[in-house]
Order: C-alpha cells, then sequence, then structure tokens
C-alpha cells in the first residue's frame, strides 16, 4: 500500500532537481501526479518515464493564466486535487546589495513568492471540491531563515514564502477547510540549480567544495531526502501538521 494512494497531486517544477524527485517518490507511493515546468521535453520525458500515472503539462508560475489552466484542466479531468507542492524557484547571479538591480529582484519575487500566492488562489477552490483532505508544500530554504548575504533577493523572497505558507495554514483552518499548508527548508542540495550557483563563480571547483562541506555533516542533501520530506507533508501522516517550517540542512542553522 502507497502512503498517497488515491491522491491526485500537482508538482510545479518537476522537470528537474527536487520537483522530479517529488513526482517519482509520489508517483511511487501511489499519486496520480500532473508534473509542470517550463522545460517541456525533459518535463515529458519524465512523465513518459513514470507511466500512466504521471502526466506533463507546461506551467509557468508566473503566469496566472497558466495557473487557471492548468487548474481548469485538473477539474475537468479529475475534479479534484488533494496535493499541491510549489517548488519551482530560483534566484540571479550575484545577488548581493551592491549589485542586485531592481528588476532582478522583482523577477526573484515573482518567481519564488508571486508564484505561490498566485497557485494556491487558483487551486484552492478545487483543493476544497472533494472535502478529502488536502496539502500543500512550499519548498523554501534555509535562505529563508538567516540572513546570506549574497542571497539578498533569494533569501528575501523565501522568507516571504515561510509567512506566507502559515497565513494559508491558519486561513484554512479558521475557514473549516481540510486544507494544510507547511514550508520545507532545504540547506544546500546537489541537484542543478546548486551545480550552476558554482558554476557561475571565479573559481567553480573551490565553490563547489566549500558548498559541499559548509554543512556541519560535510556533504550536500539530496534530492530524495527533500522528496521523503515531502512526501510526509504531503500524506496523511503529517495530518496534524500545519503551518510548520521543517528544516533539512545537514545541522547549518543549528548554530
Ligand atoms: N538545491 C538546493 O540546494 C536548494 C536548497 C534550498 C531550496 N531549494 C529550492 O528547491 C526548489 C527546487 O530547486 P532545485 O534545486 O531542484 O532546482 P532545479 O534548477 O534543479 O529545478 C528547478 C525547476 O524549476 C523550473 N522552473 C524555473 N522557473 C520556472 C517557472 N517560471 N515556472 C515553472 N517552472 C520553473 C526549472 O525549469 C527546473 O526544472 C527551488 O524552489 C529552490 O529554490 C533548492
Amino acid at each position: 500500500m502507497g502512503r498517497l494512494d488515491g491522491k491526485l497531486a500537482l508538482v510545479t517544477g518537476a522537470a528537474s532537481g527536487i520537483g522530479a524527485e517529488c513526482a517519482r517518490t509520489f508517483v511511487r507511493e501511489g499519486a496520480t501526479v500532473l508534473l509542470t515546468d517550463v522545460q517541456d521535453e525533459a518535463g515529458r520525458a519524465l512523465a513518459d518515464e513514470l507511466g500512466h500515472a504521471a502526466s506533463y503539462r507546461r506551467l509557468d508560475v508566473v503566469s496566472p493564466e497558466d495557473w487557471a489552466a492548468a487548474i481548469d484542466e485538473l477539474r475537468q479531468a479529475h475534479g479534484r486535487l488533494q496535493v499541491l507542492v510549489h517548488n519551482a524557484g530560483g534566484g540571479v547571479p550575484r545577488d548581493d546589495l551592491e549589485h542586485l538591480s531592481l528588476e532582478q529582484w522583482r523577477r526573484v519575487q515573482a518567481l519564488n513568492v508571486d508564484s505561490v500566492l498566485m497557485g494556491t488562489q487558483a487551486a484552492l477552490p478545487l483543493l476544497r471540491a472533494s472535502g478529502e483532505p488536502a496539502s500543500i508544500v512550499i519548498v523554501s530554504s534555509v535562505a529563508g531563515l538567516i540572513g546570506t548575504p549574497d542571497l539578498v533577493a533569494y533569501g528575501s523572497a523565501k522568507g516571504a514564502v515561510r509567512i506566507l505558507s502559515k497565513s494559508i495554514a491558519l486561513h484554512c483552518a479558521r475557514k473549516g477547510y481540510p486544507i494544510r499548508c507547511n514550508s520545507v527548508h532545504p540547506g544546500f542540495c546537489d541537484t542543478p540549480l546548486v551545480r550552476a550557483l558554482a558554476s557561475q563563480s571565479r573559481d567553480p571547483d573551490e565553490a563547489w567544495r566549500h558548498l559541499s562541506q559548509v554543512a556541519p555533516l560535510g556533504r550536500l542533501g539530496t534530492p530524495q531526502e527533500v522528496a521523503a520530506l515531502v512526501l510526509y507533508l504531503a500524506s496523511d501522516e503529517s495530518a496534524f501538521t500545519t503551518g510548520a517550517e521543517l528544516v533539512l540542512d545537514g545541522g547549518l542553522t543549528a548554530s
């Protein structure tokens, strides 16, 4: 028996890294999954690999029209949605106070924060539709918990979704909706995003070594470890957990 048997899930940014691993894990645990991304080829290839329980559609998370169309497709095809994972996100190079432009700041807020607001607003009626327990999981970051001089826009956005997550959780609880919402806060994990971050630095090998060892546990996290936590929050095993922020960072924020 799977931990998500019978559940319908939508994962954003599912073509790569953590989102792809969430999609794999969800299908393995019995869910039907709509993978969404802007990398259509990779998203479609993964959905094909995962078989009949998975499908792919393009969803640019900064587009209200894309959100409306994706939710409409789910409504017509299934009439329900039990799991929504806001995973798509990212930053910009040279994200420090003296290099960051206002245009870049706005782009990062749109990708990491506006997307979560828009997507949650668009999906809420469908998440409520079946009356069954539903779960929203927001992939934030340790950068949303502590200040980082090189992640000014990104950290601010990840901090904003931390509180947005709690506000969504409390709104749904107050209204009596059977919808929970929680955020997860990974430290550095081995994904294309972090490899790109290292490759943009002046000494990519040294940057990679540093990122790999910065956590007290002395290694990077894996997308599988993040997906396992997202799975817990998506499943009914976490039925009493809402408005929480769960950290997996190898001890990075412990001191
Ligand atoms: N990897 C880490 O160390 C780490 C740590 C903390 C938080 N995170 C967060 O985890 C999430 C996933 O990151 P990842 O490391 O797997 O990165 P990744 O680059 O491997 O995957 C991100 C995915 O999001 C997609 N995406 C980007 N912009 C999009 C848009 N506008 N609409 C839809 N999809 C879009 C990309 O195409 C990609 O497939 C992000 O929110 C990231 O901020 C990652």
